[in-house]
């Protein structure tokens, strides 16, 4: 048997064609979704990721203004952009790429971010409306992992997920994003006992730990559905590769669905960023949604 391959690349371009959809609809209503990226510094992959998402957002209509500031910005002139963006009612989502450097504290710039324009969903009040099941913006790796299920598997309800790794932007929304699913949910991190045993019982297995393929076929139960968040670059045979959490090749024969990486929840991520920043667009203009859900 081989898994069935989950296609990341398929399934954003179904979430970007609604995106650009809904774009069309608030334009007509004399609302241009716009949303604003804050990059502090050098950090390569940062520029990379940053570039994509301005790029992305221009395919589907949404303005995108870029603030760039040097490595040696304060905190305080990078509470007085989220500020002057916060007070802009042009302005619909915005996003501080991370990591921020070492002298800025990282809470204190996400905590300053109108939670109505987090389209990240870090602030605390998204994260605590996520925790207690109310619609809230909801962090986008995960919110992508989620709409790869729902294509995936027709009833989550009662099934075992297990998530592995417990970080603020995928582990614990993730968690909390499957329990109001109704799954049975298990959390392994570093410090859990018998990790391996635990991800064998489970039905999904969400591996995002970032050390490349540490999940191998003695993880998996037989017909179990793998995302794979990792994005891992590493050496191989003198060429540099980028590889997941799990270890494909081994793990293919024995689940049933598979993400690759690439082309697995990777383009599902900037997907969700957009779908994010029309949904803040349409609340902050008091308008409902006129499609059922991602
Ligand atoms: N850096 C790595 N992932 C993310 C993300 O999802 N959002 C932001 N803002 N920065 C990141």
């Amino acid at each position: 048997m081989s898994a069935t391959l989950i296609d990341g690349k398929a399934i954003a371009a179904e979430v970007l064609a609604e995106v650009a959809a809904d774009v069309d609809y608030l334009k007509a209503q004399g609302i241009e979704p716009a949303l604003a990226v804050v990059l502090v510094g050098e950090d390569p992959a940062s520029h990379v990721y940053v570039r994509n998402k301005v790029l992305r957002a221009g395919e589907v209509g949404i303005r995108s203004l870029e603030y760039r500031l040097s490595v040696e910005a304060s905190a305080e002139e990078v509470l007085e952009v989220i500020s002057t963006l916060n007070d802009d009612p042009t302005v619909n989502g915005i996003l501080v790429q991370l990591p921020l450097p070492a002298h800025i504290d990282e809470n204190r710039i996400l905590q300053a971010i109108d939670p109505a324009k987090d389209v990240d969903g870090f602030h605390s009040e998204n994260v605590g409306g996520l925790s207690q099941g109310r619609a809230v913006l909801t962090p986008c790796t995960p919110a992508g992992c989620m709409r790869l299920l729902r294509n995936t598997i027709d009833d989550l309800r009662g099934k075992h997920a297990v998530v592995i790794g417990r970080s603020n932007i995928v582990g614990k929304p993730m968690a909390a994003l499957l329990l109001a699913a109704d799954c049975t949910v298990t959390v392994l991190h570093s410090r859990s006992s018998k990790p391996q045993k635990l991800c064998g019982q489970a039905d999904i297995v969400i591996a995002a730990v970032g050390r490349p393929r540490m999940i191998d076929a003695e993880w998996i139960k037989p017909g179990a559905v793998v995302i794979d968040v990792g994005i891992n670059r590493i050496t191989e045979g003198g060429r540099s590769r980028l590889v997941g959490d799990v270890d494909f090749d081994a793990v293919l024969p024995i689940a049933s669905a598979i993400t690759p990486v690439p082309g697995g929840v990777g383009p599902m991520t900037i997907a969700m960023l957009m779908h994010n920043t029309v949904t803040a667009a349409r609340q902050q203009h008091g308008l409902t949604a006129h499609r059922e859900s991602y």
